[in-house]
């Protein structure tokens, strides 16, 4: 996006909307977001009721940058290094709560912890830095749908409940940021997302197992990110019927190639706009062909298996 197309949206009534509790679509560069004032329980409230999501799945604070954070979460070292070396960008802090009025106790789930991202889309920073406060932004799907990667997408799901929604384009990214805990012991993986474990590794060293924490992130649903079709994984082709996501060159070059080429951040990018695409064909179930489980791979697979609706 570029500077012009920013100065030409419409950053002040997405603002004024926020003041007001109003909820906003928010592109970032992960997924479309619905955002609310963090300190205003009865914006917060809307957002739950809105996505039809389960109070006790808490929500991610989006703030401007690093000096932000450290106002509303307590960064140990190993965070601040995390945030120096990915924000903004596609990763996700769990850390204790400094200021719960600042991020209230609905947006948190009654939690003591608070999970921060500073989003690096030139359109979330603008609204962020003229609000000057937290925001709340869950992806902008009702819960349980694959999250919106367009405008067009983002408004069809929650564009109802929405003051202003804001064209940032398609997002960059394509899949969620990266959840980690950074808590005491290790740094932990709660989701895989736009950041690869790899990456984090290099930063704070191995993470400890993320299946093992799944109850301490309580977002972590069975089914979740599901197109209406059901979904069938590691396919070798579409069955009659069937839908079919391909990846790599040994697959057609049909449309719903994730990429052709092979390229998992290509296949991250259109992984949720190619689930919907599938589903407005009206097939019987959506096939996926394998992907690696490598690098970008591990988010993939993450979503892929959840709208299949395996447990992880
Ligand atoms: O990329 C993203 O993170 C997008 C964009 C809009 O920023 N947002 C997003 O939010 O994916 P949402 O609400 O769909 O997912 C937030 C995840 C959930 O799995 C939730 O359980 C987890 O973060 N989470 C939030 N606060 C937490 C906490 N205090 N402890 C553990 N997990 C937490
Ligand atoms: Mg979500």
């Amino acid at each position: 996006m570029s500077p012009e197309e920013v100065q030409d949206a419409n950053v002040a009534g997405a603002v004024a909307a926020l003041r007001q509790g109003g909820l906003v679509i928010l592109p970032t560069e992960t997924v479309y977001g619905l955002a609310a004032d963090a300190a205003n329980p009865g914006a917060v409230a809307r957002i739950y009721e809105a996505k039809g999501r389960p109070s006790f799945n808490p929500l991610i604070a989006h703030v401007a940058d690093l000096a932000a954070a450290e106002r509303v979460a307590a960064l140990d070292e190993r965070a601040r290094r995390l945030a120096e070396a990915f924000w903004p960008g596609p990763l996700t802090l769990v850390a204790p709560i400094r200021d719960s009025g600042a991020v209230c106790d609905l947006a948190r789930a009654g939690l003591d912890t608070v999970a921060v991202r500073v989003p690096g889309h030139p359109l979330a920073q603008a609204v962020l830095r003229a609000f000057g406060g937290p925001v709340v932004a869950p992806s902008a799907n009702r819960s349980g749908r694959p999250s919106p990667t367009t405008h067009a997408d983002a408004v069809a799901e929650t564009g109802f409940a929405a003051e202003v929604a804001l064209e940032g384009g398609p997002c960059a990214v394509g899949l969620e940021s990266t959840v980690v805990a950074v808590l005491d012991g290790p740094v932990r993986l709660l989701r895989p997302g736009g950041v690869t474990r790899a990456q984090i590794a290099a930063q704070v060293g191995p993470l400890a197992d993320a299946e093992a924490d799944a109850k301490r992130s309580p977002g972590r649903l069975t089914l979740h990110y599901a197109p209406d079709a059901p979904v069938r994984l590691n396919a070798a082709g579409a069955a009659p019927g069937e839908a079919f996501l391909g990846f790599g060159p040994a697959c057609a070059d049909d449309g719903l190639n994730l990429s052709p080429a092979g390229d998992l951040r290509q296949a991250a990018t259109r992984l949720f706009a190619y689930l919907r695409a599938a589903d407005r064909r009206r097939p019987t179930g959506i096939a996926v062909a394998p992907i690696p489980d490598e690098g970008l791979g591990e988010a993939i697979n993450d979503r892929l298996r959840r709208a299949a609706g395996f447990v992880g």
